[in-house]
């Protein structure tokens, strides 16, 4: 029965991993429970209609119409209900989401860069030191390039990645940006996305509550290889997180350091 009763799960949403998706998840519940009652309502005021007013009964047509305000008042009540949907549920979804960085910012979150490109995303994590390299997007070479300024000691130890990996029951702060055209990133299983948008880093929020290994997709129609574009995102222990980060922290640092060298050889 409870199967039934959750429309989310019932419309083949995948499960909830986050910890604000219950509550999408209950506002898309109560949207379907809404539309759901407006479709049996107006079906059988649609049917009750083609009875009262069928031709047999009334054989001359009336011009004075409907003479009672019940249509006028249902669809008041309609109003008041979407009303309600909206400023009590989807907007302060919508402030969590969007107004709350500055909260966010005090839980020491994870915070990882998002580079869209064509057709594919790559990960720009600060490393070691928690800080992210100045980005110039002048500097831009290749498609899904972060564009972290070589000059700057900050971006020394930061690392590229692939896949997303982030730890359990930990905020995570994501910086969405692209370097061709409009993308979306979009996790599903984690209930948020934002719009990639090239030259503007854009931030978004969530907190996984659950291990897994999922996908994040493109949600905005991109080129042709839209439908192929999407990447590998893990969520494991802290434990496990912390390990990987360092070593790759650390492999792209000594990269750096290898090539300066290699450069000043050169240079002699
Ligand atoms: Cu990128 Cu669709």
């Amino acid at each position: 029965m409870s199967l039934l009763l959750n429309w989310s799960t019932w419309l083949g949403i995948p499960e909830n991993y986050s910890d604000h998706g219950g509550n999408v998840d209950h506002l898309i519940d109560i949207v379907h429970w809404f539309m759901f009652a407006l479709f049996v309502g107006w079906t059988l005021f649609f049917l009750f209609c083609l009875w009262k007013f069928r031709a047999k009964n009334n054989p001359k047509a009336s011009y004075h119409g409907v003479t009672n305000h019940v249509s006028s008042h249902m669809e008041i009540g309609v109003v008041i209900i979407e009303a309600v949907l909206l400023l009590g549920f989807a907007f302060p979804l919508w402030w969590e989401r969007t107004d709350q960085f500055a909260e966010v910012e005090k839980t020491d979150p994870v915070k990882v860069r998002v580079i869209a490109y064509q057709f594919a995303f790559n990960y720009h994590y600060p490393g070691a030191d928690g800080k992210f390299g100045r980005i110039d997007r002048t500097l831009v070479n290749s498609a899904g390039d972060p564009c972290i300024d070589p000059n700057d000691v900050n971006g020394h130890d930061d690392f590229i990645s692939g896949v997303l990996k982030l730890p359990v029951d930990r905020n995570a702060i994501l910086q969405i940006t692209s370097t061709d055209v409009i993308h979306n990133y979009s996790i599903v299983p984690m209930r948020i996305q934002q719009d990639a948008i090239p030259g503007r880093d854009i931030p978004m929020w969530f907190k996984p509550i659950k291990k897994l290994e999922t996908f994040a997709i493109c949600g905005q129609l991109c080129g042709e290889g839209h439908a192929n574009m999407k990447g590998t995102m893990e969520v494991v222990s802290q434990k496990a997180y912390s390990a990987w980060a360092e070593e790759q922290s650390k492999a792209f640092l000594e990269k750096r350091q290898e090539a300066d060298k290699a450069k000043a050889l050169a240079k002699k």
